[in-house]
């Protein structure tokens, strides 16, 4: 029995869908009020709870082979990335698991001070690597699943809004790609106790990114592209009012003032270990958009 954390999200959902369809048991852990009657539908077992609740997380890994943590933390990211993690990973040795997957992130071990996520995301994997479970960490970078929304905006506008530097490098990775990597990690020899950076096949400038829906929809790009200090003004301004939402928004921050991209030889290593090619960004977005 697979558990999967973040059953609902863009991840998650994949994972759940790729694991139904090979026919495997999967414990979906969700919230009472979100949309999870697609993976009910595909014969996933339903668990119901809220992560931040130690109670829950104890109760969904009663009986469990393998936990794929995939949730991510709204604004929460004390109690969600760090504690249910944790929580997790503590659940995970008291009832026998055999291997923990975690989704992490691109960069992490760079110790970025003003992003509350990856600080985060830094401290569960030192907790999981020193708690004696069998582990795979994959750090990816950005989903492909993110520019759907944007890429339909574009078909509508023309419009692509890039904040900071249009030549940093980023390494967009396929969602449908990373999920079937998470549950290889499980049964794959040399996924065992090993950490992956998880990125598509291209390294991409950022300004790729409108090239590439230019291409798919034959229409010129219009590109915005705001300074990375309008957004620094804007978080200041609210910063004011929400010194909360200021501390958040570092993580946004630190992803828009930095690159994220897997080299070659990372990239060889996946796709060796994994034994697949992985997808490109213009084919996700062909397979997503038509
Ligand atoms: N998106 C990216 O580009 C990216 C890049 C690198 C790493 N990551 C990491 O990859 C993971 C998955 O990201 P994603 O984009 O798939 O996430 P997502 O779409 O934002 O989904 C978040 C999931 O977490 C669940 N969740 C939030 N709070 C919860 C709670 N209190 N109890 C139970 N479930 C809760 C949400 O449930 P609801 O449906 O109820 O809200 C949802 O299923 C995250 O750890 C993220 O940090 C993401």
């Amino acid at each position: 029995m697979f558990l999967v954390t973040g059953a609902t999200g863009s991840l998650g959902r994949r994972i759940v869908r790729q694991l139904r369809e090979a026919n495997l048991p999967v414990r979906a852990f969700v919230r009472l009020f979100s949309r999870y009657n697609e993976l009910e539908d595909r014969g996933a077992e339903i668990f119901i709870g809220d992560l931040k609740q130690d109670k829950d997380i104890a109760k969904a890994c009663q009986g469990v082979d393998y936990i794929i943590s995939a949730h991510g933390s709204g604004n929460d990211t004390q109690a969600l990335d760090y504690r249910a993690n944790i929580e997790l990973i503590d659940q995970a040795l008291a009832n026998g698991v055999k291997h923990f997957v975690y989704i992490s992130v691109l960069g992490v071990e760079r110790n970025y001070s003003d992003a509350p996520v990856f600080k985060a995301k830094r401290e569960v994997e030192k907790y999981l690597i020193n708690s004696g479970l069998s582990y795979t960490i994959l750090r990816p970078s950005g989903f492909a699943n993110n520019l759907l929304p944007l890429a339909e905006r574009f078909k509508d506008t023309g419009i692509y809004l890039l904040i900071g530097d249009p030549q940093h490098r980023s390494s967009i990775v396929s969602t449908d790609d990373l999920a079937r990597i998470a549950i290889a990690s499980v049964s794959t020899e040399g996924a065992k106790n090993q950490i992956f950076a998880v990125g598509g096949p291209d390294i991409l400038n950022r300004e790729d990114i409108p090239r590439i829906f230019a291409h798919l929809f034959s229409q010129d790009p219009i590109i915005i592209n705001p300074p990375l200090f309008v957004f620094d003004g804007l978080r200041t301004g609210l910063g004011l009012f929400n010194p909360q939402l200021q501390r958040s928004l570092g993580t946004l921050r630190t992803l828009l003032a930095h690159e994220f991209y897997c080299t070659p030889d990372e990239i060889n290593r996946l796709e060796t270990v994994y034994n697949f090619k992985l997808e490109s960004l213009e084919s996700f977005l062909r397979r997503y958009l038509g």
